[in-house]
């Protein structure tokens, strides 16, 4: 005999899109936001920095013609870990080597290639299509996803982003990357203006998207914010 439990139906599995500027913690909460519903988190920024390091590598010039054959024949995939989200290029894990700053340099660049980032987003859709993702990214809410159940655009002081990117090269490299404030500041400014100002899927938070300013709050504030408004989006798409 079949049970009233079997007729429940199954818990939505919604598709949350967090997008925003550099070191507005967006991955540090997509990922904390992830680990509470179960969902699976997805740094897009990561594959971008993936096809910016390939293109370093073999030393290729920054065009859409260029950069085709990498796209094309370079496997990528993101992997879930208990450490968080693994990015494995060809056969080897990347995950260290793209947060260099010569990939961060050059990444903005990359990802303002129309043919890199058509090929970028068609495999970010497969990736999410199922639901039960959290996104992050530049274009997840305007762009990959326009449809997401939650759609958030993290802000914080240019200041504070610079701060916070400094911080977080010590804690991972010993601090071996020397840089001021001043140039932290100037190089973040720099990348928001060519990720804001390029011609193909520029970052810009979409019309129905809730704006959280993390500049004053903690982590821990800023993700269960996040949980606050999925669990409200995932009750009313029961
Ligand atoms: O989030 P991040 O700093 O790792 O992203 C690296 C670069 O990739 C960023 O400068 C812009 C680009 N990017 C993008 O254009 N679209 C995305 N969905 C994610 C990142």
């Amino acid at each position: 005999m079949k049970t009233a439990a079997l007729h429940t139906p199954p818990e939505k599995r919604i598709i949350i899109a967090l997008d925003g500027p550099a070191g507005s913690g967006k991955s540090t909460t997509a990922r904390r936001v992830a680990e509470a519903l179960h969902y699976i988190y997805i740094d897009t920024g990561a594959m971008y920095r993936a096809i910016t390091l390939a293109a370093l590598r073999e030393e290729r010039s920054l065009t859409n013609s260029d950069l085709m054959p990498i796209v094309k024949e370079y496997r990528l995939e993101l992997t879930t870990t208990p450490d968080g989200q693994r990015t494995i290029l060809g056969r080897e894990d990347v995950t260290n080597e793209i947060r260099s700053p010569e990939v961060t340099k050059l990444v903005s660049a990359v990802s303002a290639l129309p043919s890199v980032r058509e090929a970028m987003t068609k495999r970010q859709r497969e990736m999410g299509q199922n639901g039960g993702v959290v996104m992050d990214g530049r274009d997840i809410g305007t762009v990959v996803f326009p449809e997401a159940e939650l759609k958030v655009f993290l802000i914080a002081s240019l200041e504070e982003r610079a701060k916070r990117r400094l911080a977080e090269l010590t804690g991972t490299d010993g601090g071996s990357h020397a840089i001021t404030l001043e140039e932290m500041c100037h190089q973040i400014h720099e990348r928001d203006k060519q990720d804001t100002e390029r011609l193909v899927s520029p970052l810009r938070k979409a019309a129905d998207a809730v704006e959280i300013d993390t500049s004053q709050l903690s982590i821990d504030q800023q993700t269960e914010q996040i949980i606050t408004l999925a669990q409200a989006r995932i009750g009313s798409n029961r």
